[in-house]
């Protein structure tokens, strides 16, 4: 971060008196926290204070965020100095390459047009099956062991990171290592640790990609490696990071909407015994539960030229953050935001964000939730949670929000 960036002045109509710190853990693993209060009240755009004293722009309405998240003057890239950086962790590693989110277009572009094809509605839908197998297998095998469990381990990590691997032809056997990255890609605690986490990660798949190239498989990482890096459109340390991305995107962003979705899930019963009594809801609670729970909270973006918006002047190397808890509950797009409601007729969320960068695996997160809580709540009647809900630890503020562990009784 520059001086001239951190001490820019307000924009007056859109400061709030202080700029509130940012992010904030949850006091509830569902809502937004409670001292985001202000920055509901100011909406659809404030200023937040970073850990390091940065005053960057928060994005707080529906209407602005869409505007905003396509608009090409707002830029993913994290070579810019001006990167926002939510966290210290993340400032340090900032700089590290990052395929796909972390490019502008036309590079983004390049990346995207490869991939699309297999996260399509039609490919994801013939994978339907392979995902129910998967939940059938982990659920037969919770069975046999009998209660208590342990969710997250049991269940909601497993279920994505199994159909992740699959779908990219990443030995599932080495799903505890490239977990144990992951989780420490996303929370650290130290720079050295996501640092390490990478290199190990990168050397994974070099290997991986090597092995391939000797006995070709039938994965996506097959695919890109016959057509695109074969052809030169791809080179190794690309594909090396998209295969990052995917991996790590695959697994820990779903696992996380299992998790909490079955907790929240429990602590709403009527909610629950709606969809136990009518089963054609549940694409919609899936819906409902992206937008209640907006896992993903705190889209980054800097500033790349001067963006009139919403009467104030977002200006170039400004950091702007999107809070999609706080966006997806704006009281001008939803009634009655704070509601868990599967009847609504307004499904806009922007749980996978907008624009270029919306998220290219939502049609399989989508399956991947509807079949995982389906066939949880049919085979497991009688779950609930083992303990007391204020005793079940979830994920810090600066991470995708979820359960770490979700101990549970049937
Ligand atoms: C419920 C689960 C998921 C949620 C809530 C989620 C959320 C998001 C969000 C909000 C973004 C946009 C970030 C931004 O604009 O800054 C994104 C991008 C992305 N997601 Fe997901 N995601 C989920 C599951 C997945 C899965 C299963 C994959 C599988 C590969 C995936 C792959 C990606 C990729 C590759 C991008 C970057 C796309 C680009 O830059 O063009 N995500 N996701």
């Amino acid at each position: 971060m520059t001086e001239s960036v951190a001490s820019q002045p307000l924009t007056p109509e859109a400061a709030v008196s202080e700029p509130v710190a940012f992010p904030q853990d949850r006091t509830c693993p569902y809502h937004p926290p409670k001292s985001y209060e202000p920055l509901r009240e100011a909406r659809p755009l404030s200023r937040v204070q970073l850990f390091d004293g940065r005053s960057v722009w928060v994005v707080t309405g529906q209407g602005t965020a869409r505007d905003l998240l396509i608009d090409p003057r707002l830029s993913t890239d994290r070579e810019n100095e001006a990167f926002p950086a939510p966290t210290e962790r993340f400032a340090k590693v900032r700089n590290r390459r990052l395929a796909l989110l972390g490019v502008d277009d036309p590079l983004h572009n390049k990346q995207r047009r490869m991939l699309i094809p297999s996260f399509s509605v039609k490919r994801i839908a013939a994978l339907r099956p392979r995902i129910q197998e998967t939940v059938d297998g982990l659920l037969d095998a919770m069975a046999a062991q009998g209660s208590p469990a342990e969710l997250v381990g049991a269940f909601a990590l497993p279920v994505p990171s199994m159909v992740i691997c699959a779908l990219l032809g990443v030995p599932y056997a080495d799903h505890e290592f490239f977990e144990e990255r992951s989780r420490r890609l996303l929370r650290g605690p130290r720079a050295e640790d996501i640092e390490r986490a990478q290199d190990e990660l990168d050397a994974y798949f070099y290997a991986l990609i090597e092995r391939k190239q000797r006995e070709p498989g039938d994965g996506l990482l097959d695919e890109l490696i016959h057509r695109q890096l074969s052809e030169g459109a791809l080179d190794r340390e690309e594909l090396v990071s998209l295969a990052t991305i995917l991996l790590v995107a695959g697994h820990e962003t779903t696992a996380n909407m299992i998790s909490l979705g079955t907790f929240t899930l429990l602590q709403h019963p009527e909610r629950l015994a709606e969809l136990r009594a009518e089963q054609t809801l549940m694409p919609a609670a899936v819906e409902e539960l992206l937008r209640f729970l907006s896992i993903a909270d705190g889209l980054l973006r800097v500033a790349k030229e001067d963006i009139d918006v919403a009467g104030s002047t977002i200006r170039a190397d400004d950091g702007v953050i999107f809070s999609t808890s706080l966006i997806n509950r704006d009281g001008t797009a939803y009634e009655a935001p704070e509601e868990l409601d599967f009847h609504r007729a307004d499904r806009h969320h922007i749980a996978f964000g907008f624009g270029i960068h919306q998220c290219l695996g939502q049609n399989l997160a989508r399956a991947e939730i509807d079949i995982a809580l389906r066939t949880l709540f049919a085979r497991m009647p009688e779950l609930r949670l083992a303990v007391p809900a204020r005793e079940i630890p979830f994920k810090p503020g600066d991470t995708i929000q979820g359960m770490l562990e979700l101990p549970v009784v049937w």
